[in-house]
């Protein structure tokens, strides 16, 4: 109900004070708004007299684990339901969480996602091995419940949700609700299992009203909202327009990757070095049309998505995945096609992730022809996902720009050309001036070091090198004086020096200390960055000693070997057994001076 109705029906303040608390809370997200009425729900009780029998009261604390913001966003709503029903709940990143305070903890709700190969998302990583450890402490004080965050279509479906759900119990906490692990298409599954968790903790937990919680999750928010009515979000996103498209790598070169440049507004968004850009997109019409051709259905046909009504083609283009395929179309697939090559990896989950993972839905249905009619077609599809990008510019350089560094998807297979929703989006077919719809996926665990003097080691391969263009644009603003060395691998120095021009400047400037490159095609044996690093062994470790925070960024695998690459480097130079030597490195993860942003 708006205010003004409101102060209609049974306002007991007068028009004034209605006017200063529309002015105080213009701009507020739903969040802030929920926080505020718990604020002055406490100020409003403690001006009554004390209850004749007061109870103790319970702290519930709300830990999300979040790399790309979507655990961070369900964990701020389930923290915002908590405070809107009286709870005395706080939102807390479990990067921010001291991990032996769990033992002080009595009730906890976790919500937290997965990556990499079903490892912990980067914030979650000191607490996780907390608990895993075989001397963990008991936490028989503890009652808990864990909400995962996931993609199915990964091996380790919601793996860390598992751990620490399972690890929680094994110490002695007890589970007031069974674990819940959700797909890409989480928002009903969250949203029911934080009304039935907060439900359960009415029954459970003694209570009163909320009074001023911290809540360190809002400040980004409030930074997002200063001008506007609802900040901009996953949910509601951001119509950015497009500056420039060029490519940065040769006509030669196998990888096609493109500086963007999009106009934003910098009252709308404001980003830090680090965050992602996530970027919701519209599939190929080409590649809409060829589906409906391959299956023989007319475009035009209205069909139901939700509460939706709109025509199969649109629905194709605007609201469904069309080249990721996910394991479970093929395997319906299968009762439609009459294909034993199909109806014998039905049973094999291993192959069913192999076959899907090489192939998009056009190629299923061009091999393995079916009749279907158009409500199933769509029931077969998930909903289409946005896409991360790592942002490539400091917004203290470009105030109103944001920049990212796409390599365009390309492969011929299966007897087709493939192209990638997202990045032949952008690279291709998002014209000059377009606007394409985009939102901050912020990554508190890939940030710069708060003081200027620390020296950075920043590793990158492709456009794993992107967020530290946006790092030395940031330093340079700064003003600040530490050291700076990049590590850069890439195919041939001639074709893929990304940003080349922009590294050369920021070292004429004395911004850039030192440069280790690795072009794994240039010579006659193949070179990459952990090869790189471990020739470097010796100087890396001297910086590490002078309290170096080093980053890697790109693939996952490349991550996973610059991470053999950082043991081995222990071992020979600073002569640690291996155990040793990775203790070494977990710590520094730890710690925090060892952060990755990796990516498939
Ligand atoms: C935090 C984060 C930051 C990121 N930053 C960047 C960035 O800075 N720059 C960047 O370019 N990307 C970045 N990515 C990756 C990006 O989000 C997209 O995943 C990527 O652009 C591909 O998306 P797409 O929609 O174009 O491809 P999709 O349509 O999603 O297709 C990709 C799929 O195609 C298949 N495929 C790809 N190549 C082949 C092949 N040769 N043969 C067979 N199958 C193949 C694979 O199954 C792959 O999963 C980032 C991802 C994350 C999570
Ligand atoms: C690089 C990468 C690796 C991922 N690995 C897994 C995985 O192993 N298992 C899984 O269930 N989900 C995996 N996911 C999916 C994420 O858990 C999912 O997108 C989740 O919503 C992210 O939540 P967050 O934004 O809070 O980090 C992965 C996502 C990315 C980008």
């Amino acid at each position: 109900m708006a205010l003004s109705q409101l102060h209609a029906l049974t306002s007991p303040v007068d028009d004034q004070q209605l006017r200063a608390l529309q002015v105080a809370l213009k701009g507020m997200s739903s969040t802030q708004i929920a926080w505020v009425s718990g604020y002055l729900a406490g100020i409003g009780s403690s001006s009554l007299p004390a209850p004749a029998e007061p109870k103790a009261v319970e702290t519930i604390t709300i830990l999300y684990g979040s790399q790309t913001g979507n655990a961070k966003a369900v964990a701020e709503q389930l923290g915002s339901q908590a405070i809107g029903q009286g709870m005395d709940a706080r939102v807390v990143s479990m990067g921010d969480f001291s991990p032996r305070k769990l033992t002080k903890e009595r009730w906890v709700l976790l919500v937290v996602s997965t990556h990499g190969e079903g490892e912990p998302p980067e914030n979650a990583y000191a607490l996780h091995s907390f608990i895993q450890d075989q001397g963990a402490a008991r936490l028989e004080q503890l009652r808990y419940a864990v909400l995962g965050l996931g993609d199915s279509s990964y091996e380790h479906f919601c793996r860390t949700a598992v751990d620490f759900d399972r690890r929680l119990a094994e110490l002695g906490a007890q589970r007031i609700l069974p674990l819940q692990c959700c797909d890409l298409d989480y928002r009903g599954d969250t949203e029911r299992w934080s009304t039935d968790a907060l439900d359960r903790l009415s029954a459970l937990a003694p209570r009163k009203p909320s009074n001023v919680v911290a809540m360190p999750g809002l400040r980004s928010h409030q930074e997002q909202g200063r001008n506007q009515a609802r900040p901009y979000d996953k949910d509601n996103p951001y119509p950015a327009t497009l500056l420039e498209n060029r490519r940065i790598t040769t006509p030669d070169a196998v990888a096609d990757v493109r500086h963007l440049a999009l106009a934003i507004d910098p009252g709308a968004l404001h980003y830090r070095p680090g965050d992602a850009l996530g970027v919701w997109i519209k599939n190929d019409p080409a590649l809409a049309d060829a589906i409906l051709t391959r299956v023989g259905l007319d475009g035009e046909t209205r069909i139901h998505l939700g509460d939706e009504e709109l025509d199969l083609r649109g629905a194709l283009i605007e609201r469904l995945e069309l080249t990721q395929l996910h394991p479970t179309t093929v395997r319906a697939w299968t009762e439609r096609a009459d294909a034993p090559e199909l109806t014998a990896l039905a049973s094999n989950t291993a192959g069913l992730r192999a076959y899907a993972g090489e192939r998009q839905l056009i190629d299923l249905i061009s091999e393995h022809p079916a009749p279907i009619d158009a409500p199933a077609l769509v029931a077969l599809l998930r909903p289409l996902q946005p896409r991360l990008y790592s942002i490539a510019s400091s917004q203290s350089e470009y105030e109103d720009e944001v920049h990212l560094t796409v390599s365009v998807v390309r492969y011929q297979a299966h007897g087709r050309d493939h192209l990638g929703a997202a990045s032949g989006f952008l690279g291709e077919r998002l014209g000059r001036d377009e606007s394409v719809r985009v939102y901050l996926a912020e990554n508190d665990a890939f940030r710069l070091p708060d003081d200027g003097d620390t020296p950075l080691i920043m590793i990158g391969a492709g456009t794993g090198v992107a967020p530290y263009r946006a790092f030395l644009q940031q330093r340079a603003a700064n003003g600040d004086r530490g050291r700076n060395w990049l590590i850069f691998g890439n195919r041939h120095f001639h074709r893929d020096f990304l940003y080349q021009l922009d590294w050369q400047a920021q070292r004429k400037a004395g911004r850039l200390d030192r440069v280790s490159l690795a072009f794994s095609r240039d010579g006659a044996q193949k070179l990459y960055v952990q090869q790189r690093l471990r020739e470097e062994g010796r100087e890396i470790l001297r910086w590490l000693d002078a309290g170096a925070h080093l980053y890697v960024c790109g693939a996952t695998a490349m991550g996973q070997a610059v991470d053999r690459a950082l043991v081995d480097i222990f071992t020979t130079e600073a002569e640690l057994d291996p155990d040793a030597a990775q203790a070494s490195v977990d710590t520094l993860r730890r710690e925090a001076r060892y952060h990755r942003d990796l990516y498939a």
